[in-house]
């Protein structure tokens, strides 16, 4: 990341790894326009959460061999690149700019944008069933596949971005606007999560633990997007600031007020870490993520 912008100290403990996996998977010298769309987003420089995430869980059961699960993490980030080339067209939130670059289509023009999009996903789910390799996986692999298609699909994700649309011409009410918070963002967090637990054999009880976390964590990571949007610069996101407001979105800041939003922030934060309590002094590594989420700066 460029100056200014501080990670916290565990991302250093898995950002080699995710980033040595993201080359590898773009290595291919002659890029056709697709390839050379999809990888323009997907190694344009992102906090890359919800991999780190995703080792982050795996690594609370003891794990340390994380180049087993480099390449299933990164499937989580190309689903995310994804998510954000489609976020971005101009049918959707219409932006130019997206990591301190121009946005995708602004680049290789909307029809290969949506085509990147298209094939990052797909690209990501397919790794999912090729990784982490080995038939002492194969039924962890299919849990996890599982657990991402239904985080992001016409009852997750997609629904969420499809109800940030319709909300522009309903009124939302909180429990309207925190659902579409969890579908359109929470799910893929959670989802990244519960993958790396699974990777690593957790139980049932575990994942149930983590699904908690990670639904508080989820909303908590838009809450500080919608909070950022009013609050950052261009300089510090990468992305235009007071789009939401310029767009007449309902988000929870407009909904609460930017005081009673910086308290359900310290709201959503005591939420995660009493959902890790059980898991001990396992999961510091997890507590400064969620912290960072709750106090990141872009
Ligand atoms: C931005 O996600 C979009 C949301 C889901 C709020 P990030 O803040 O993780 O974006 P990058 O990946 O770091 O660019
Ligand atoms: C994006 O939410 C959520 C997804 C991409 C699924 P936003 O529209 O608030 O994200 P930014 O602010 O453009 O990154
Ligand atoms: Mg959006
Ligand atoms: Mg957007
Ligand atoms: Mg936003």
């Amino acid at each position: 990341m460029s100056s200014g912008k501080i990670l916290p100290k565990v991302f250093e403990k898995f950002l080699p790894a995710i980033e040595a996996s993201l080359q590898e998977i773009f290595s291919e010298k002659e890029k056709n326009i697709l390839e050379k769309s999809m990888a323009y987003s997907a190694l344009s420089k992102g906090k890359r959460v919800r991999p780190v995430l995703a080792m982050c869980s795996y690594s609370l059961f003891g794990k340390k061999d994380f180049e087993t699960i480099a390449k299933c993490s990164c499937s989580l980030e190309l689903i995310h690149s994804y998510s954000l080339i489609h976020d971005d067209l101009p049918a959707m939130d219409n932006d130019d700019f997206r990591r301190g670059v121009l946005t995708n289509h602004r680049v290789f023009g909307e029809a290969m944008a949506i085509l990147a999009g298209d094939a990052l996903q797909t690209l990501g789910l397919e790794m999912l069933t090729l990784y982490p390799e080995g038939s002492n996986f194969s039924h962890k692999r299919l849990k996890a596949l599982k657990i991402v298609l239904s985080a992001i699909g016409r009852e997750g994700m997609a629904l969420g971005q499809a109800m940030d649309i319709e909300e522009k011409k309903e009124d939302f009410k909180e429990e309207a606007l925190l659902k579409m918070h969890y579908l359109k963002t929470g799910r893929l967090i959670e989802a990244s999560i519960l993958c790396g637990a699974i990777w690593a054999g957790a139980k049932k009880k575990e994942l149930k633990l983590l699904s908690i976390f990670g639904k508080s964590l989820g909303i908590l990571f838009q809450l500080s997007d919608d909070i950022l949007d009013e609050v950052s610069t261009a300089e510090k996101l990468g992305k235009t600031p007071g789009k939401d407001k310029r767009d007449k979105k309902t988000t929870l800041v407009s909904l609460w007020g930017m005081e009673k939003s910086l308290q359900m922030v310290e709201h959503y934060l005591s939420e995660c870490l009493i959902a890790l309590s059980p898991f001990g002094g396992s999961a510091q590594d997890m507590r400064e993520i969620a912290r960072f989420v709750a106090k990141r700066d872009f």
